[in-house]
C-alpha cells in the first residue's frame, strides 16, 4: 500500500472526520482550517465537535505526526516540504436565502489551492456542491495556476451519517469517484485501496456531483413518505410502524429511511433538497417532488404544537418540556435541527419552554434565547404540562416515568419520535401520544 501527502481543506464534520481517517488508513494529512481557533483546539489535542471513535484517532494520528493542523493552505500543500499529491476541499456549502448553495468558501479555497500547486495534484471536491460545481474549479483553477501546473478537478462526495461518521467512512457502502482522467482515478484508487470491502464507482465528475444531491433528497423523500402515510394512519386509527415495516419488507423499498417522526433536519438533507431544487430549475426542470417532500417535512414540525392542542386546548401559557435537541442522536450537531423550529414555534404562541439535550447544550445556549436550560430531563419536566420528545437520544429511553410523573405539572408525553413503549407508559398514568401510532 502507497502512502500519499494529503491536503484536507476544511476540518469541521466532514474535513476532520475525512483526515483522521485517511491518517488511520496510513496516509500523511494535513488538515486546514481558516478558524484559528479551531486550529488551536485541535493543537492542543481537543476535538471540537462529538463523533464517536473521532477523539480517539485524532490524539492518536496527531502524536504520530502523521495528522497535523494548520491555519493556511499553502502550510497544508506543503506540510514537512512534501506537496501535496491529493487535496481534499470539505468546506461548507451553507444555504443561501433562494435555496441554491453558497459555493463562495469552494470558490476562495480554488483559488488558493492553484496558487499553491507546484506538482500535479488532485484537486477533489467533498464538499456537498451542486452539478457543475467541478467545471467552475476547473476555470477558477486554470485562472489562478500562473505556472501552468498539471492538475485535475475531481468529485468525490461524502456519505457519511454523523453519529456514525468514522465508521462510515472507514466503512462504507460506496466510494463514488468522479474524475475527469486515468491519472486522477489511478491516484484516487491508490489513497482509497486500504478500505476493502466497498464497490468503488468511477464515473465523470458531473455524474458524481449529481449522486450526492439524488441520494440525499431520496432519503429525504422516504422520511417524508413515511412521514405523510403517518398523517393518515393518524386519521384512521392504523399503526405506521406496522405500515412501514410491511413496506420495508419487500426488498425492492427497504426498511431503512421509512421512520415516521416530526421531519428531518441537520445540515444535509433540508439544504441538500433545496440546492438541488434549485440547481434543476435553474437548468429549466421544476423537480416539484422535490417541493412536496419539503412541504411534508415543514407540516410534521408542527406536530407537537398539534398535538399539544389536540389535548390541551390552548397552547398559549402552557409549559413544555424539551427533550433532545441535536438533530439526531450521537452528534451535537444543531444546524437546521427540528428542535429549533418547533421551539421557535412554540415560543411564537407563548409556550414556556425548558430543554435538555445530553450533549448539545453548550451549542444551544449560544443560539436559543428564552429557553429555560435543564441540568437533566427531570429538571426539565419539573412544573410542566407535556414533555415532547425530539430526538431519538438512547437515554431518554430508559426514563425513570414514576419519578418523571411526580414531578411534572400534568402527565403528557408527546412522542415525536416513536421512542418509548406506549403500554408501558400509558400504565405509568401518563396521556401518550406518538406519530401515527394509535
Ligand atoms: N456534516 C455532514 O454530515 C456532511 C455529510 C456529507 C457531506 N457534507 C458536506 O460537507 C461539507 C462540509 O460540511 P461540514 O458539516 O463538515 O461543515 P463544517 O461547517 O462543520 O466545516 C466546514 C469547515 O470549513 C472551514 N472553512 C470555511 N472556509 C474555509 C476556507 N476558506 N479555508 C479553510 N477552511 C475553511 C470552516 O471554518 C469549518 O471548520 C458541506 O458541503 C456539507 O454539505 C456534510
Amino acid at each position: 500500500m502507497k502512502s500519499h501527502d494529503i491536503c484536507v481543506i476544511g476540518s469541521g464534520y466532514v474535513g476532520l472526520v475525512t483526515g483522521a481517517c485517511l491518517a488511520e488508513i496510513g496516509h500523511r494529512v494535513a488538515c486546514v482550517d481558516s478558524d484559528k481557533k479551531k486550529v488551536a483546539a485541535l493543537r492542543a489535542g481537543r476535538v471540537p465537535i462529538h463523533e464517536p471513535g473521532l477523539d480517539e484517532l485524532v490524539k492518536r494520528h496527531h502524536k504520530s505526526g502523521r495528522l497535523i493542523f494548520v491555519d493556511t493552505i499553502t502550510a497544508g500543500m506543503h506540510s514537512k516540504g512534501r506537496a501535496a499529491e491529493v487535496v481534499f476541499i470539505a468546506v461548507g456549502t451553507p444555504p443561501r436565502q433562494d435555496g441554491s448553495a453558497d459555493l463562495s468558501s469552494v470558490e476562495a479555497v480554488a483559488q488558493e489551492v492553484a496558487r499553491n500547486l507546484k506538482r500535479y495534484a488532485v484537486i477533489v471536491d467533498k464538499s456537498t456542491v451542486p452539478v457543475e460545481t467541478g467545471e467552475w474549479v476547473t476555470k477558477t483553477v486554470q485562472k489562478f495556476n500562473k505556472e501552468n501546473v498539471p492538475y485535475d478537478v475531481a468529485s468525490n462526495p461524502e456519505f457519511l451519517a454523523e453519529g456514525s461518521a468514522v465508521k462510515d467512512f472507514l466503512h462504507p457502502d460506496r466510494i463514488v469517484l468522479g474524475v475527469p482522467s486515468k491519472r486522477a482515478e489511478t491516484l484516487l484508487c491508490s489513497v482509497y485501496a486500504p478500505i476493502k470491502g466497498a464497490e468503488v464507482l468511477v464515473t465523470d465528475v458531473k455524474s458524481a456531483e449529481l449522486i450526492k444531491h439524488a441520494s440525499n433528497s431520496f432519503l429525504a423523500t422516504k422520511i417524508s413518505f413515511a412521514n405523510a402515510i403517518s398523517v393518515l394512519c393518524e386519521k384512521v386509527g392504523a399503526d405506521v410502524t406496522l405500515v412501514t415495516k410491511g413496506m420495508g419488507l419487500d426488498k425492492r423499498i427497504g426498511p431503512a429511511f421509512l421512520r415516521a417522526g416530526i421531519g428531518f433536519g441537520g445540515f444535509c438533507f433540508p439544504k441538500d433538497l433545496e440546492a438541488f431544487h434549485w440547481i434543476a430549475k435553474q437548468k429549466g426542470y421544476d423537480f416539484a417532488l422535490l417541493r412536496a417532500v419539503k412541504e411534508i417535512n415543514e407540516f410534521q414540525k408542527d406536530w407537537v404544537l398539534r398535538k399539544l392542542e389536540e389535548e390541551l386546548w390552548n397552547a398559549e401559557g402552557k409549559s413544555v418540556a424539551i427533550l433532545g435537541l441535536s438533530f439526531k442522536p450521537d452528534t451535537d450537531d444543531l444546524r437546521f435541527a427540528p428542535s429549533l423550529d418547533i421551539i421557535a414555534r412554540l415560543l411564537e404562541r407563548h409556550v414556556h419552554v425548558a430543554a435538555y439535550d445530553p450533549v448539545a447544550m453548550p451549542k444551544a445556549k449560544a443560539q436559543l434565547k428564552g429557553v429555560r436550560f435543564a441540568k437533566d430531563p427531570y429538571d426539565a419536566a419539573k412544573g410542566v404540562d407535556c414533555l415532547a420528545v425530539v430526538t431519538e437520544w438512547k437515554e431518554f429511553k430508559d426514563l425513570d416515568l414514576a419519578r418523571l410523573k411526580k414531578t411534572m405539572r400534568n402527565p403528557l408525553i408527546l412522542d415525536g419520535r416513536n421512542l418509548l413503549d406506549p403500554a408501558v407508559v400509558r400504565a405509568a398514568g401518563f396521556t401518550y401520544r406518538s406519530v401515527g401510532r394509535p
